[in-house]
């Protein structure tokens, strides 16, 4: 059935929960760096399902390794084995340097995965007494909408009116090393979870050196190093994973969203017998977790990465994006910020435009990007982008910004 537009919002409206404020477009059709809406109209996609589709809309590898296996078998459960996870475990664990995986759906499943993990480890072998491990986070965190995230969550619009909420909690500023080093004297400090940079929270980059630092400190007092590139990994901030930049291995890593190409959920958790060890049979999984579409999609999403030089595109045309936004001179423009293809233009929150309006004209325009807080425009197109539409979208931007009210 063909529906327009204003047919599908309209039904979205009327019998969807109202947990989401779209931008009105409906779209119906992607391929590499463009979508296109019911009504035929192309875009550029800046926003690439918040950096799931890194290897762009549809990409014939992925979707060809979904195919293949949707007709061969789908899942099985845990309770038995598959023939794709034994594969998928030892691809990915060769590709990102750890000795082991736990596979999960959801980047926020991923996150819990490596909180309980690091409580386990904590009380296993750090001899933290039962009940007592923290886990401290950097305010302005995002790591998805279950009760455990929204409790670390400084955010009113994810937290308020949910709680109570997850002990064992401890939040410092993002980027203070003083205050990581003060909170890791507390013996009952299992592990601190960041993400390399926060990008709900409008793609804030940490100074230099902050990851490295950090790990350090961690490291000396016995504290788990997480790190959360569920958004900033695979590519997208120019290299491989964020932490990468600092030459940081993390102790965990939890990775989601293009780990599947936006084909659908894949997470998972990275890291050495240590930590993931200390959790038994029975202890810990999902049903979906480890399926065979999943690794098979998975293994080709993360072929395509490599093969594709995404990382290496992602820099390059990172650099051409910020080189081409020093043009903006509009006076409601405060700041543009970035790494690789996670970028940000940041609106002068004082001013009389807002994020919205300018996302509104710049669909118009023919370029999707989406708010984050107000005053903060995402621009995280996927990695695939090549010279030519990297300056088209740019120029598009730019020609948005210019038509804008002084
Ligand atoms: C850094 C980070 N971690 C975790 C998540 C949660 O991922 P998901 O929405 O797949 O649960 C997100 C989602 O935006 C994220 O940005």
């Amino acid at each position: 059935m063909q529906i327009s537009s204003a047919q599908a919002m309209a039904l979205e409206d009327k019998y969807g929960a109202h947990n989401y404020h779209p931008l009105p477009v409906v779209l119906q059709k992607g391929e590499g760096v463009f979508v296109w809406d019911t009504e035929g109209q192309r875009y550029y996609d800046f926003l690439a399902a918040y950096s799931a589709v890194n290897q762009g809309h549809c990409h014939p590898r992925i979707v060809r390794a979904l195919q293949e296996q949707a007709g061969q078998l789908t899942l099985t459960s845990r309770a038995f084995y598959n023939d794709k996870l034994g594969p998928f475990t030892k691809f990915i664990t060769e590709y990102f340097g750890y000795q082991r995986v736990l596979p999960m759906n959801t980047g926020v499943e991923g996150g819990e995965t490596a909180i309980k993990l690091a409580r386990r480890w904590g009380y296993v072998k750090k001899g933290i007494p039962d009940k007592q491990a923290k886990v401290i986070f950097a305010k302005g965190n995002f790591w998805g909408r279950t009760l455990a995230a929204i409790s670390s969550s400084t955010d009113p619009s994810s937290y308020a009116g949910f709680g109570p909420y997850m002990p064992g909690y401890e939040l410092i500023d993002y980027n203070d090393l003083a205050a990581l080093e003060r909170a890791c004297q507390d013996k009952t400090v299992a592990a601190f979870m960041v993400e390399p940079i926060q990008g709900e929270a409008g793609v804030v980059i940490p100074s230099e050196g902050y990851l490295k630092r950090a790990k350090e400190i961690c490291a000396q007092h016995k504290v788990l190093f997480i790190a959360d590139e569920v958004q900033t990994g695979l590519g997208r901030t120019g290299k491989l994973l964020a932490c990468d930049h600092e030459g940081v291995r993390p102790d965990i890593v939890i990775l989601g969203k293009a780990l599947s190409g936006g084909v659908f959920p894949v997470s998972a958790v990275l890291c050495d017998d240590e930590i993931m060890l200390n959790i038994k049979p029975g202890e810990h999984g999902s049903t979906y977790g480890g399926n065979p579409l999943a690794c098979v999609v998975a293994t080709a999403a993360l072929e395509v990465l490599r093969d594709e030089k995404l990382p290496e595109n992602a820099e390059r045309l990172g650099k051409l994006f910020r080189e081409e936004m020093k043009k903006l001179a509009h006076a409601c423009v405060a700041e543009v910020r970035g790494k690789g293809l996670m970028n940000a233009i940041v609106i002068d929150p004082k001013g009389p435009i807002k994020a919205w309006d300018v996302c509104l004209k710049l669909k118009e325009n023919g370029l999707l990007a989406k708010p984050t807080h107000d005053h903060i425009i995402r621009l995280a197109p996927p990695l695939v982008i090549n010279e030519s539409q990297m300056r088209e979208a740019c120029g598009l931007i730019l020609r948005t910004f210019a038509s804008l009210e002084k």
